[in-house]
């Protein structure tokens, strides 16, 4: 009847940028990420027979309008599962801003479907467990397993994530923080513009899913350059796209663009670092962990006012035994 589970965010080194089927999440083509070891979403439910409605608390405040309506919809999911009528109120604490591009919204929803599925009683494997995560938010169907993880695209039953063996990859990531506030457009309305009205979509689906496999080779001989190049060059190709679209769609800002051309000097001067960018203006780096903290230093040079996070590869989601925590 209550269940806790915790959720860390991924970023995607090719990316998750349109929809084939809205309602159910499915996407266009595949996608590979990163389960990051900081800033996890922690997320308890609580079934309650005594309240006519869900609740939802976000960091301490209570929610109303959309986001208590989406998670309503998503527990409905998990209600018509199990059978149950029962609503829930559902608290959940954020370590990293919200709706800045920082992936929040995979944490989220990959915390909210372990915790929820466990509080209505369902016996979910993580693959069952992907596909309801899914239904929240397509890139949350990545953070139920940890470290490098693949999305297939497919329909509902074959649209899950799994983990990749990266064995001989050491991975770290340096998140560039340039404004935590909440993005300008959400990244499904941005999709669902580039897919409607970009003439390049077409030639970015061909070519992610043309990456995809570049990349998972790459991961397979443990070729670290060829990661990174790839990553870059999928996040650019991504955010060209939605050039394309109109009215046009464009996260990246001045310093954001700053931020990249310092990944450039960064390998000019012998450091591997490459920049990826999601649906918002911060900037993240794939880089060696050995190279993590002279990677931050030539970034908070390049742009003294941006806040650093600095993650290797982590866990996916967990419940979390209250009692032991408490
Ligand atoms: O999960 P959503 O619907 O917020 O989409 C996320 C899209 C990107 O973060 C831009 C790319 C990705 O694959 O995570």
């Amino acid at each position: 009847m209550r269940a806790t589970a915790e959720a860390n965010p991924n970023i995607a080194l090719i990316k998750y940028w349109g929809k084939a089927d809205a309602a159910l999440n499915l996407p266009v083509t595949g996608s590979l990420s990163l389960t990051l070891d900081t800033a996890p979403t922690r997320t308890t439910v609580e079934l309650d027979s005594a309240i006519a409605d869900d609740e939802l608390v976000l960091s301490g405040v209570a929610q109303t309008g959309r986001s208590l309506e989406r998670v309503r919809r998503f527990l409905d999911l998990v209600r018509d599962e199990s059978g149950s009528t029962v609503k829930s109120r559902v608290d959940s604490v954020n370590l990293i801003p919200t709706g800045a591009g920082l992936a929040s919204s995979a944490s989220a929803f990959a915390a909210l479907a372990a915790a929820a599925s466990a509080a209505y009683g369902l016996d979910l494997d993580d693959r069952a467990l992907s596909r309801l995560a899914r239904r929240g938010s397509g890139s949350a169907s990545r953070s139920i397993f940890g470290g490098v993880v693949r999305w297939f695209p497919g329909d509902d039953a074959s649209s899950f994530a799994e983990p990749v063996d990266s064995t001989g990859l050491d991975l770290a990531m340096v998140v560039a923080v340039i404004d935590a506030g909440e993005k300008s457009i959400s990244s499904t309305e941005a999709m669902n513009r580039t897919t409607a009205t970009s003439p390049f979509y077409p030639a970015w689906a061909e070519s992610t899913t043309r990456q995809l496999d570049e990349m998972l080779r790459a991961i397979a001989r443990a070729d670290f350059t060829a990661v990174g190049e790839l990553t870059e060059s999928n996040s650019l190709r991504m955010h060209a796209t939605m050039a394309g679209a109109w009215p046009p769609v464009r996260y990246q800002r001045a310093a954001s663009i700053a931020l990249i051309d310092a990944a450039a000097e960064l390998r000019a001067a012998g450091v591997e670092a490459y920049a990826t960018m999601d649906a918002g203006p911060n900037v993240k780096f794939l880089c060696r962990p050995v190279d993590a903290d002279r990677v931050e230093a030539h970034l908070a040079a390049t742009d003294p006012s941006a806040r650093f996070l600095s993650a290797r590869a982590g866990e996916g989601v967990r419940l979390v035994d209250e009692a032991a925590t408490a």
